[in-house]
């Protein structure tokens, strides 16, 4: 889809499942170098399998991104094994997705909420960006959700953590445009993976589909495409933006 990708590195964190490893395989279809990062060894391997079953390039990259000696060691064996990435994909996080009334969120909540969608992607930045400077170019893209859009449908640890990466984007594109980097971040309302699919009967997708102006939920793919896009140089004069990729559900 997008020529100009071939040859690339990308890291992207949260890359074991779901939308980061749709992402992972859209990647590699475009002839980029993928390091997948997650947790989970056997999810990651999964995942590198795929692309390698198409001919692709992908390396494992366990690590958790809340913690920065972490992030550290896994940038370290990335940058020894396919150097310094073009693309910075951060999309690790999740957690509980479903609504609760604020007093009963915990400090556990409060901060597994936190430290793995908005600290892990401060993380994941800080760790890769000194390169990109020294070479003067590179492609972010973070992951925000319409929970940060919107105050509901999601708890509030959950969305002031993705509301947090939306302006950490803006920052960093502010920051870095005179270095060539664009940073950007997508943001996505309700996609069926594994996960939502366990998470959802038949008869709420079908309930959920009627608050979708365009009558369907989300597909990973979908969240993979926008990604594409943005790191592409289709999208050279755009940076900062959050894209809602919300089958209309999110309009700003
Ligand atoms: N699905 C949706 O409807 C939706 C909507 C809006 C936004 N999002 C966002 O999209 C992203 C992916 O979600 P998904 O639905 O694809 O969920 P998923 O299938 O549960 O995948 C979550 C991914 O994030 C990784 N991860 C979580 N915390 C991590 C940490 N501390 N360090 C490293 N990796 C970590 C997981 O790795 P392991 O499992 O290997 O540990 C996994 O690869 C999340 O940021 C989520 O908030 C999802």
């Amino acid at each position: 889809m997008f020529p100009d990708l071939h040859g690339k590195v990308a890291v992207v964190t949260g890359g074991s499942r779901g939308i980061g490893a749709e992402t992972c395989l859209a990647l590699a279809r475009n002839g980029v170098k993928v390091a997948i990062n997650g947790r989970d060894e056997t999810a990651i391997h999964a995942t590198a399998q795929a692309i390698r079953a198409i001919g692709g390039h992908a390396l494992a990259a366990p690590a958790d991104c809340a913690r920065l000696s972490s992030v550290e060691a896994m940038r370290d064996r990335i940058h020894a094994e396919f150097g310094a990435p073009d693309f910075v994909v951060a999309f690790a996080g999740g957690g509980t997705a479903r609504p609760m009334p604020f007093e009963q969120i915990t400090e556990e909540d409060w901060r597994s909420s936190i430290d793995n969608n908005l600290t892990s992607t401060f993380f994941t930045l800080k760790c890769f960006l000194p390169a990109m400077i020294a070479r003067g170019s590179g492609g972010i893209v973070n992951m925000a959700s319409a929970g940060g859009r919107v105050a509901a449908g999601a708890p509030a640890a959950y969305g002031a953590a993705k509301a947090g990466v939306i302006m950490l984007t803006r920052h960093l594109a502010q920051e870095t445009g005179k270095h060539g980097i664009r940073v950007n971040c997508v943001s996505p309302s309700a996609v069926l993976t594994e996960r939502t699919r366990q998470a959802i009967s038949d008869e709420q997708e079908q309930q959920m589909r009627a608050a979708f102006p365009l009558g369907r939920l989300g597909h990973p793919r979908d969240v993979a495409a926008a990604t594409l896009f943005l790191l592409s140089s289709a999208s050279s004069w755009i940076t900062g933006v959050t894209l809602d990729v919300a089958g209309g559900r999110v309009m700003s």
